[in-house]
């Protein structure tokens, strides 16, 4: 029998994991990626990124870091350098096309109507249907071509957090383009090399925009740069991620609640004492996060399918078990739900769509996936407030466990009474489907 093809999109961590259990249940994986390397957000971050996962916690099940690398939360490079070893380790390059952009799929086969009257995942309940097929259009970025490949499956593994940058809206002319400095988004800071990232803020007045991690690491850039001399301002509008003790030495913090527009010399701020003073500066960087939720959104070619991402109002969307969408046949989303270790909840997702596509469990109606999905969101509302879907995936263990029992597994994951009650729970714990050792 023909194996079934899986198109994967993107070679992150998320896209190499899927690669992986697809290989191991004999199914045919093609993974375009954009990029000429895996490794996806790792490849360029700035200087001083860490892991900011203890790497104990982000490791993959079956291969975990050299005993070469000693920092509990290692560096950029180390985390680049172990992510290629994963790939050559289950040799997944092979399946890869670099530098292939990935600039539409369309479900062929079916109209969008008759896909709506289902009543069960792709009509049958069963991960492949005989009648559609997904069409994926790529655009080769070295010689220019643009190719389409007909695959059974697609798992999109497109990243949330790169390509597409959460640029705030300005009134018209009072943009970035009123302002005679410069303005970039952190994504572009992060694409320099370092010393040119350096270079660009040093001896400059910088105004960094945000207050989450990319924000405050790149105002400690700046102000390493520049120490007390040009000090690096940062603006936010909601106080989270640190706590005031860990606030960076020497920044002033101004808490703005919307920034405004931008002016000749700088940037004028909502609730300041005095809104017409602009706040001057020679450089603004914008940390102001990612539009993942556009990028997923906008790969889709039929408007229907585009729009049930549309239809959440919130940061990511939902998703049965965080990984399919009832309503859409034969796909599967990776990587869009934040976790403390993203790295194991890819994988864990990525197991459990290797069973589910295996045979090994059916999902249920269309109807009950979408009760559960309003449980859940309900569930994440209630522990973590207004941004619940921003938040971490509120009980790891308890969504692990949901997935082990999908699969047939026992959740519980260590051996004997006591470990179960005071060791902490691991990705090495997920080895295999029986219990760790
Ligand atoms: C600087 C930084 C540090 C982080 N640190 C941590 C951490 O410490 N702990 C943690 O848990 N999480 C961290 N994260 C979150 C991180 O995003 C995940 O841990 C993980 O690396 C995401 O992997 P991914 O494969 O899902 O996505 P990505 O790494 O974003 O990979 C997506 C890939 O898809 C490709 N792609 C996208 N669209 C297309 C297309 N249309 N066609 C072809 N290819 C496409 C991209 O080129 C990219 O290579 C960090 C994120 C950033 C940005
Ligand atoms: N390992 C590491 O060291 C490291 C380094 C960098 C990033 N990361 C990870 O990468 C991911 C992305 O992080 P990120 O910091 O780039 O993005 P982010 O977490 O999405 O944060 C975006 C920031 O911009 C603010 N913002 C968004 N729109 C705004 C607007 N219109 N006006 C003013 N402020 C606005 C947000 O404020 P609100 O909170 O009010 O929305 C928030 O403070 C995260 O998972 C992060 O943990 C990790």
């Amino acid at each position: 029998m023909e194996k079934k093809q899986i198109g994967i999109i993107g070679a992150g961590i998320s896209g190499l994991l899927a690669c992986k259990y697809m290989l191991s249940k004999g199914f045919d994986p093609i993974v375009f990626e954009a990029k000429s390397d895996v490794g996806g957000v790792w490849i360029k971050t700035i200087a001083s990124t860490k892991l900011q996962t203890l790497k104990t916690m982000y490791q993959f099940s079956d291969f975990p870091w050299p005993s070469s690398v000693t920092e509990n939360f290692p560096a950029q490079h180390e985390v680049f350098d172990y992510i290629q070893s994963y790939a050559q380790h289950f040799d997944l390059i092979k399946h890869i096309r670099f530098n292939t952009k990935v600039v539409g799929i369309e479900y062929e086969g079916l109209s969008d109507e008759e896909i709506q009257s289902y009543s069960l995942w792709n009509g049958n309940g069963q991960p492949f249907s005989f009648k559609g097929k997904w069409k994926v259009v790529v655009d080769n970025i070295e010689n220019n071509s643009t190719k389409v490949h007909k695959v059974d499956f697609v798992i999109l593994c497109v990243g949330r957090f790169c390509d597409v940058p959460n640029i705030p809206e300005f009134p018209p002319k009072k943009g970035p383009e009123a302002f005679h400095g410069k303005v970039i988004h952190s994504m572009d800071y992060a694409a320099m090399d370092y010393e040119s990232a350096a270079n660009f803020v040093k001896g400059k007045q910088v105004i960094v925009v945000g207050f989450r991690k990319s924000a405050l690491d790149i105002a400690m850039e700046c102000s390493e740069a520049n120490g007390l001399k040009n000090q690096c301002t940062v603006l936010y509008r909601t106080e989270q991620w640190i706590g005031q003790a860990n606030l960076p030495w020497g920044l002033p913090l101004t808490c703005l609640i919307c920034l405004n527009s931008f002016c000749e010399e700088g940037i004028l701020v909502d609730g300041e004492p005095t809104s017409t003073t602009p706040l001057k500066t020679d450089v603004v960087i914008l940390a102001t996060g990612f539009r993942g939720d556009q990028k997923l959104r906008d790969i889709f070619v039929s408007q229907v399918f585009q729009d049930y991402k549309q239809g959440s109002s919130d940061e990511t969307f939902p998703l049965y078990r965080e990984i399919v969408h009832p309503r859409i046949p034969q796909l599967a989303v990776i990587g869009f739900s934040e976790s403390f270790s993203n790295l194991h909840t890819s994988e864990m997702k990525c197991r459990w769509l290797a069973e589910l596509l295996d045979g090994t469990f059916k999902l249920p109606s269309i109807k009950e996936m979408e009760n559960v999905m309003v449980e859940w969101d309900e569930h994440l509302k209630r522990s973590s407030g207004e941004h619940y879907r921003r938040s971490c995936i509120a009980l790891p263990i308890w969504y692990n466990d949901q997935l082990c029992k999908d699969m047939g597994w026992n959740p519980k994951r260590k051996k004997g009474f006591f470990a179960e009650l005071f060791e902490p729970y691991e990705p090495l714990d997920y080895v295999s489907p029986s219990r760790s050792n």
